[in-house]
């Protein structure tokens, strides 16, 4: 199959959170089963340049449509994680892609509703005939309603569409009039059937028309397909879910284990496996040291925590973690930023109180290489999540031999597995888990932990090597993606469309 992805991130040169690692790591998988891959992506002036191998501007320029003109588009192209991937750059004055960020801006609903018409465009005008487009979030949900409205008319029209929703959360809706803007025909499209918000009548839903205009729509965990369909989990679109069900369904992420992978990993101290713990030892000591940790005590537990602070994370749970975690007498790490200035000021206060502390560290800022460090130096990494569609940090955890502390959410649910719960088979207990989003339940949680640590070195050796031994690739997620693209073709095929 030829698949195209369309995305606003993708590990490493554009990565936020779990969406840059899923369409590097499904697109390699794919790509190592033998089918043809390739990425679209904005060229942010924020990428990580360096880890774009062999970057070059291609001898055209695609024309793209936006308010009522044409605009010229430079693209670019460029090899990474051995991918194939296409950069667009736009010419357009409002410097879309030239902000010194990825989100957040004032005029996101702009910025990528353009992006996503400068892609297809990109695919038409290169004479590219992918069997599949798959996009992802609401940034790119737009391509579905374009496809269909605009390009597969146009000659465009092999393809099929696959929308991954990574968090409905996320919706992106805007006042309906601002859809005119990349060509889409408002009237037609805000009706409640189609893009229309299901709360708000004058506003459109980009993830709505991903799953009202796409084939094949798909979330990242069975257990988060479960909650959004749900009143309470759907954050308003579980009816349209529910209407769209038989193509809807929840695959859970993999990871990338070349990328995240202790064996060979050179961000660490030193490398290790499962076979030889003695390299994780070295790499706690060395990250203490690092971070001024006190290091008087081997056999303390250490428990890190790498997320974005937003509230989906838990995050007053995870601040009550640090403090519990003190008077348990462990060590606390918590890598994380927040764009939500109230919690990053929080935490702000937290790190400046602990500053001189020997056993927390605070370090609020995003730092791909102290990642790496903290998943191989800590024993434990909490996940106390409100809601999680996947998560990764708990699979790139096991990976590292550091034990999950996870919130049963989810992904979560799906990949962590209480070890003192008897409904499961011992061989995939994998760490430690709670129900209920409240102090009571971390504690229970938190203490299950360390009493295992403290008094049963041996149990909890075999867990660490369990856990390292797990196989979270993308191997299995990544076949079940080929055979919904291979059934959806074929269907189209079969009807001639
Ligand atoms: P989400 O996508 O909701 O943020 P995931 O668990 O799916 O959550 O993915 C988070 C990814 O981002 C992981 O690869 C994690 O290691 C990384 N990450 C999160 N916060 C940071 C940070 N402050 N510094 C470096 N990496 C981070
Ligand atoms: C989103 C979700 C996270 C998921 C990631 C990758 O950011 O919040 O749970 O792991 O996407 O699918």
């Amino acid at each position: 199959l030829y698949v195209i992805h369309i995305a606003a991130e993708m590990a490493p040169v554009a990565k936020v959170g779990g969406l840059g690692d899923v369409v590097a790591g499904l697109g390699k998988a794919l790509q190592k089963r033998g089918h043809l891959v390739e990425i679209v992506l904005p060229k942010y002036d924020c990428m990580q340049y360096d880890r774009i191998r062999d970057l070059r501007v291609l001898d055209v320029v695609v024309e793209s449509y936006f308010d009522g003109q044409l605009f010229k588009n430079k693209i670019w192209v460029g090899t990474v994680e051995g991918l194939p991937v296409y950069f667009i750059e736009p010419h357009h004055p409002n410097k879309f892609f030239w902000r010194g960020e990825f989100y957040g801006e004032h005029d996101d609903f702009k910025r990528f509703s353009f992006f996503s018409r400068a892609a297809l465009e990109l695919l038409l005008q290169a004479g590219k005939k992918p069997d599949i487009i798959h996009c992802h979030d609401w940034q790119t949900a737009f391509v579905a309603p374009l496809y269909w409205d605009l390009y597969a008319p146009k000659g465009l029209n092999s393809a099929r569409i696959c929308f991954t929703c990574h968090n409905f959360e996320y919706q992106g809706t805007a006042p309906a009039a601002e859809l005119a803007s990349c060509g889409l025909d408002v009237h037609q499209l805000n009706r409640p059937d189609r893009m229309q918000d299901n709360s708000a009548h004058d506003r459109v839903n980009p993830v709505k028309g991903g799953v009202v205009f796409s084939n094949i729509v798909t979330t990242v965990s069975p257990t988060y397909a479960q909650e959004v369909r749900t009143a309470e989990g759907g954050k308003g679109l579980h009816s349209t879910l529910n209407f769209h069900s038989k193509k809807f369904i929840g695959i859970l992420n993999g990871i990338d284990t070349d990328a995240w992978n202790p064996a060979t990993d050179t961000f660490l101290e030193v490398q290790y496996t499962a076979n030889d713990l003695q390299g994780k030892a070295e790499n706690k000591e060395a990250m203490r040291r690092h971070l001024g940790l006190s290091s008087a005590d081997v056999r303390k537990p250490l428990l890190g925590c790498i997320t974005r602070l937003v509230p989906q994370k838990g995050v007053h749970l995870i601040r009550h973690a640090i403090y519990r975690t003190l008077e348990l007498g462990g060590q606390f790490v918590l890598l994380g930023s927040s764009p939500v200035p109230h919690i990053q000021r929080e935490f702000e206060s937290i790190a400046h109180q602990f500053q001189n502390h020997d056993d927390i560290r605070l370090i609020l800022k995003y730092d791909e290489s102290l990642s790496h460090y903290i998943y191989a130096a800590s024993d434990m990494l909490i996940i106390p999540s409100i809601f999680e569609p996947c998560g990764l940090t708990q699979l790139i955890a096991m990976r590292y031999g550091s034990v999950p502390i996870a919130r049963k959410t989810g992904g979560l649910n799906d990949s962590v597995f209480d070890i003192d719960d008897d409904t499961i088979p011992l061989q995939f207990r994998n760490g430690f888990t709670f129900l209920n989003p409240d102090e009571q339940s971390v504690n229970n949680a938190l203490e299950r932990a360390f009493n295992l640590y403290k008094n049963n070195p041996e149990k909890w050796q075999q867990l660490v090597q369990n856990d390292m031994n797990i196989d979270f690739s993308w191997d299995s997620s990544a076949a079940h993606y080929e055979e919904l693209y291979a059934k959806s073709v074929a269907r189209a095929r079969a009807t001639n469309r």
